[in-house]
């Protein structure tokens, strides 16, 4: 069992109209909701592979519902618990002249009985878990080492915990050594509080990551690629060039991909490969956390891997 944990999931809802006039009336002309968050895209991901999986975190209201009904309905197990509030709805409205407009909610804050709610579902939860998979924010209410006490029950188990996260969750949680990170560049750099200009100079930070106790570092640079550091080597892969659509959720998709490799036992070459192409394929789609897998079987048979 892979279990995800979304402590702030949303729901994505996109509308179109001719043009977006603020203060008027505003009839759309198409309007679509998704069930999103990170934990939720790796969720999604890991079903589309028949991967079994569990899903954990915050919902609440009407989005609640909307996002478990969804994971419900391709098959992945839910134990969410629900909070006193409503889960957020993240508004993208796209007008006729190319421009889009963003309208984001609070999100609900979670209490001190909610959370001791979700603590006892996520112990139940490592009693058969061979890895578990934190990605994405932490809503209020919730403290910022949240990351690092579940990397660390986790831990007493023999359990794995792959994070994706970024800011102060990401500081406090690699304070726990998890198993697995996949900053980007840019989340990396804030991290360690400096750019990071070369390849070579990447190869170091992550490499010095591993060191201090991250068995598994990948670093994403967008259409640049993908660095993965490990306790053997250091490797790199380029971006395949493809036509690319959306770009959300490609880093969710670099996490799905390493946590199913660590299942297959695939080695640090194969691994990268496969993250690199799934990674690139989810691009070349509309939708997010969609993995065309034809495209990503063809991209898999051109991407190079070099050890740096
Ligand atoms: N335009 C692109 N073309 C091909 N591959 C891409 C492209 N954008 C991203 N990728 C692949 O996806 C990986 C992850 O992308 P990126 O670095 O943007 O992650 P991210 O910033 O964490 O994204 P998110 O958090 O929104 O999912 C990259 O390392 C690369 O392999
Ligand atoms: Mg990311």
């Amino acid at each position: 069992m892979i279990t995800t944990i979304t402590l702030n999931p949303a729901v994505d809802k996109t509308c179109t109209l001719k043009e977006l006039i603020p203060g008027a009336v505003n009839r759309m002309e198409d309007v679509k909701n998704i069930a999103g968050g990170k934990g939720i895209n790796v969720t999604k991901i890991l079903r589309q592979y028949d991967y079994p999986v569990r899903a954990l975190g915050f919902l609440g209201g009407y989005n609640g519902r909307f996002i478990e009904d969804y994971l419900k309905s391709i098959g992945a197990e839910c134990c969410f618990t629900y909070v006193n509030g409503e889960t957020r709805c993240n508004t993208n409205v796209l007008s006729g002249d190319g421009s889009v407009t963003e309208l984001l909610e609070p999100g609900p804050i979670v209490s001190k009985e909610e959370l001791n709610d979700f603590l006892g579902k996520y112990e139940e939860a490592l009693t058969d878990s061979e890895v578990i998979v934190i990605s994405g924010s932490i809503p209020e209410g919730v403290p910022v080492t949240i990351y690092a006490d579940l990397i660390r029950l986790a831990k007493e188990k023999g359990v794995k915990v792959c994070l994706d996260t970024s800011g102060e969750p990401l500081k406090e949680g690699i304070a726990a050594n998890p198993f697995m990170i996949k900053p980007n560049k840019r989340e990396l750099e804030a991290l360690l509080n400096e750019k990071i200009e070369t390849l070579a100079m990447l190869k170091d930070k992550a490499s010095k990551l591993v060191r201090a106790g991250i068995d598994h570092v990948l670093v994403s640079m967008g259409n640049d690629g993908l660095l993965y550091a490990n306790k053997k080597q250091v490797l790199f892969a380029k971006a395949p060039n493809v036509q690319a659509v959306n770009t959300v959720a490609c880093g969710d998709s670099v996490v799905s991909s390493f946590v199913m490799s660590l299942i297959r036992g695939d080695d640090g070459e194969e691994c990268l490969k496969k993250a690199v192409a799934i990674s690139a394929a989810n691009a070349t789609t509309f939708d997010s956390a969609v993995i065309p897998k034809e495209t990503a079987g063809q991209l898999y048979e051109v991407i190079e891997v070099q050890s740096i």
